[in-house]
């Protein structure tokens, strides 16, 4: 398929996708160089054609997603590079997507951010039949990231993420409603997620934080404007690619993030699990994304809970590491967690697979790194 890469209304680049495989096998006219995304690498004025079918390649549902497998053959579909060809590359996270050379359309009456989508994709997703004989794959579930099972959908007007846990506890969208709480007391900017059940299994619900004038761009991506040279720790290879693009208040976000993973113990904050939002037609940056996917945290799959079991990412090991990164404490106040066991105590009683003595623990762990915390700032 001839097609053009768009960034919103504003043609990037042509290419030629295979349509067996979805993958980029041609760049052609490079209309707007600026707007390519970020982290692809140029030589001689042409972006890199690995880089840039990693990045698109990359937008596809991973195969590691949960009920992936069943949902393909309910949907019919080999494989979930073929979906994002299917809706044109559109997602709820960035304004990039590809317009037919054949058929061309129009951003305005195509994204998803202002039109309405099928839901075939996300039930399938969630093992529900589509029911219509036609199944219509025309869906930002096509693009989305992460291995839990999740959909879109529309609520009031508001584009909202559902998104599951893991068993044996199921506790991850039970997490991602404490971590919200106890971001909004410590003043965290934040994504507030909040739970509903449905079949006996709780769901987190969070509205999108993307507007149709941003893009999302992962951590992943910034790390690559530049190199990374062997002395450099990752922390600060991190830091020098947002002063780079011009990322602004870096260094207190990451302070914030920083803290509410020791907090929480979070294990999985890998580098797409954090990002930067920018404007989508003017490039200009806006600031760090607000904090997103903290469920992976308050050992949501250990039997023994273990305060001091903290294997952290992505710039240390340990959270004990981790944490020394932070460049200021100043605006952490330990009073404002005061009681906040209370909540997540209300939080896990709502759970059947959840028994007392492992809420009793949760609890009592998530108090012992509080106070954990407030000794490594007074011992500095
Ligand atoms: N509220 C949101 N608004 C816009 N984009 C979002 C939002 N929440 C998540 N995303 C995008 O969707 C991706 C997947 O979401 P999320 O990280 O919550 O899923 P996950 O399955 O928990 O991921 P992981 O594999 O890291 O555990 C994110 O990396 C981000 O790009
Ligand atoms: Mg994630």
């Amino acid at each position: 398929m001839l097609c053009t890469l768009m960034h919103k209304r504003i043609p990037v680049i042509q290419m030629t996708i295979d349509d067996g495989t979805s993958s980029i096998i041609s760049i052609g006219h490079i209309y707007d160089i600026s707007h390519l995304p970020i982290g692809i690498g140029i030589s001689d004025g042409k972006p890199d054609r690995r880089d840039l079918n990693h990045w698109w390649l990359s937008r596809s549902i991973p195969a590691s997603r949960s009920g992936i497998r069943e949902a393909l053959e309910l949907l019919q579909v080999p494989h979930t590079q073929l979906l994002l060809t299917k809706c044109f590359g559109l997602s709820l996270s960035d304004q990039y997507w590809i317009n037919p050379n054949d058929h061309p359309l129009e951003w305005e009456k195509i994204n998803f951010f202002e039109n309405p989508f099928s839901e075939d994709v996300g039930n399938a997703l969630f093992g529900i039949i589509p029911e219509e004989t036609e199944i219509d794959l025309l869906s930002p579930d096509n693009t989305s990231d992460g291995w839990l099972k999740k959909k879109w959908y529309v609520i009031n007007g508001k584009h909202c993420l559902m998104k599951g846990g893991s068993n044996p506890y199921q506790q991850e969208p039970l997490n991602e409603e404490i971590a919200s709480h106890i971001m909004k007391r410590l003043h965290i900017p934040h994504t507030y997620y909040e739970v509903i059940w449905e079949n006996g299994l709780p769901y987190s619900i969070c509205e999108d934080f993307v507007t149709p004038e941003t893009d999302l761009v992962s951590a992943w991506n910034i790390m690559k404007v530049k190199k990374k040279p062997n002395h450099v720790s990752s922390y600060q290879h991190f830091i020098n690619c947002c002063e780079e693009l011009g990322i602004p208040n870096v260094i207190p976000g990451i302070d914030q993030m920083l803290i509410i993973d020791y907090i929480i113990a979070n294990q999985d904050r890998h580098y797409s699990n954090f990002g930067a939002l920018r404007n989508a037609e003017n490039l200009e940056w806006v600031g760090l994304a607000p904090i997103f996917d903290c469920g992976t945290s308050l050992w949501f799959d250990q039997l023994v809970i273990d305060a001091n079991y903290a294997p952290s990412k992505p710039f240390k090991k340990e959270h004990s590491e981790q944490i020394k990164l932070v460049s200021s404490f100043e605006a952490f106040n330990i009073k404002d967690l005061d009681d906040i066991t209370e909540e997540f105590s209300k939080i896990l009683k709502s759970s059947p697979t959840i028994d007392s003595k492992r809420r009793v623990s949760l609890c009592a762990a998530l108090d012992k790194r509080i106070n954990m915390l407030e000794s490594f700032i007074t011992s500095m």
